[in-house]
């Protein structure tokens, strides 16, 4: 059953094998978002059987979290797995950290966001995020980049601070190579990484998904659908509004676009098989792949919510499964 929860690593946390990913309702990089839709959609992902929801902090800088927040509370606290990420902080002009980059606040405000994992910073970002999310515990708390200007072990002792307070469940990191996760490990319990992962990004499978395999940490990956580039809805011809960060990424050019198209196009045949869409083989696909533990799948509407959490109603054959990797690893995006 491709339904059933997942254990996150050695951690006692299970998450559904889809999670639904908050960031695009955040707005903030994805040219807006309606709040009544995003909460809807939230909503439409929890009765539909998912129980698990990524956010973070920086998403729509709180307002994502805070609209996971108004979604939740209509539902019993501990049916719902809260997976947020600390690390990147736009609050503060005075504060450290790396890779400034200056960015709009989502009133319009000029704002500089860093990557910043200082222990005393990590603790500030806690309580925010519980503040915003009106809980007292957090199910898995997740660095969301390295930060090069803090050791991993330092950044580290302060999550397992948070874990043994019980303020968070679970630790995670994102977007950490082999030697981030070897360090942060010898300063904690590292349940989870969250790395991006699709049939057209799939560099984790050299080294990456090997070493968590090894060490039983939890694997959930980002962007499986490619920011709904493997949906087929990403037409040549369709546009994107300002702020949207998909009208300038590089797998979005019009040349792009049409391979990925094509490549779709012969999967098709699968998704009839199995009367389903192409957004849902390619879902069922990743979190078929060994070391995968569940796949973070964005939604901006209770539609498209119901319909990824439909694609864990069907199980996709070793041989079609060969069939799809074939078809992307023939594919080559310029
Ligand atoms: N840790 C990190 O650094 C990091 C980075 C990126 C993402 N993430 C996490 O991973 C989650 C998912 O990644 P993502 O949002 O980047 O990309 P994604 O899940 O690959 O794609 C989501 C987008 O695809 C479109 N879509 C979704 N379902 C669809 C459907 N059934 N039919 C047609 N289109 C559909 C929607 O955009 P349109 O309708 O506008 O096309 C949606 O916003 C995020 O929300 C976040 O939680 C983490």
């Amino acid at each position: 059953m491709l339904q059933q929860s997942r254990q996150l690593g050695n951690s006692t946390v299970r998450v559904s094998p889809v999670i639904f990913g908050a960031w695009a309702i955040g707005g903030w990089m994805w040219g807006g978002a309606d709040e009544q839709t995003s909460i809807d959609a939230i909503k439409a992902s929890i009765d539909s059987g998912i129980n698990t929801i990524d956010t973070a902090a920086i998403y729509g800088m709180g307002y994502s979290e805070q609209l996971v927040g108004k979604a939740i509370k209509a539902y019993a606290r501990e049916k719902i797995v809260i997976a947020t990420k600390c690390g990147m902080r736009w609050d503060d002009p005075r504060q450290e950290g790396c890779d400034p980059w200056p960015q709009k606040d989502t009133t319009g405000r000029d704002v500089i966001i860093r990557k910043n994992a200082k222990p005393a910073s990590i603790a500030y970002e806690c309580e925010q995020s519980l503040k915003r999310l009106g809980t007292d515990y957090i199910d898995l708390y997740q660095i969301h980049w390295p930060d090069t200007t803090t050791p991993a072990d330092e950044s580290f002792a302060a999550m397992e601070k948070l874990r043994q307070s019980g303020k968070v469940r679970a630790i995670g990191v994102s977007n950490y190579d082999v030697a981030w996760m070897e360090l942060a490990r010898s300063a904690g319990q590292l349940a989870s990484l969250q790395p991006p992962y699709s049939l057209l990004t799939r560099d984790i499978e050299s080294d990456i998904l090997p070493y968590c395999r090894a060490h039983n940490i939890g694997v959930i990956v980002y962007s499986p659908l490619e920011r709904g580039l493997l949906t087929g809805n990403v037409t040549p011809d369709r546009r994107f509004p300002e702020g949207d960060h998909r009208s300038t990424h590089k797998f979005f050019t019009a040349e792009n676009r049409k391979r990925v198209l094509a490549a779709l196009g012969r999967i098709q045949p699968i998704a009839d098989a199995h009367q389903a869409s192409l957004a849902q083989v390619v879902i069922n696909w990743t979190i078929q792949e060994p070391g995968i533990t569940a796949a973070l799948v964005g939604a901006r509407n209770p539609q498209q919510a119901k319909h990824n959490a439909a694609a864990l109603g069907f199980k996709l054959s070793a041989d079609q499964r060969a069939e799809i990797r074939r078809v992307f690893e023939a594919l080559i995006l310029t």
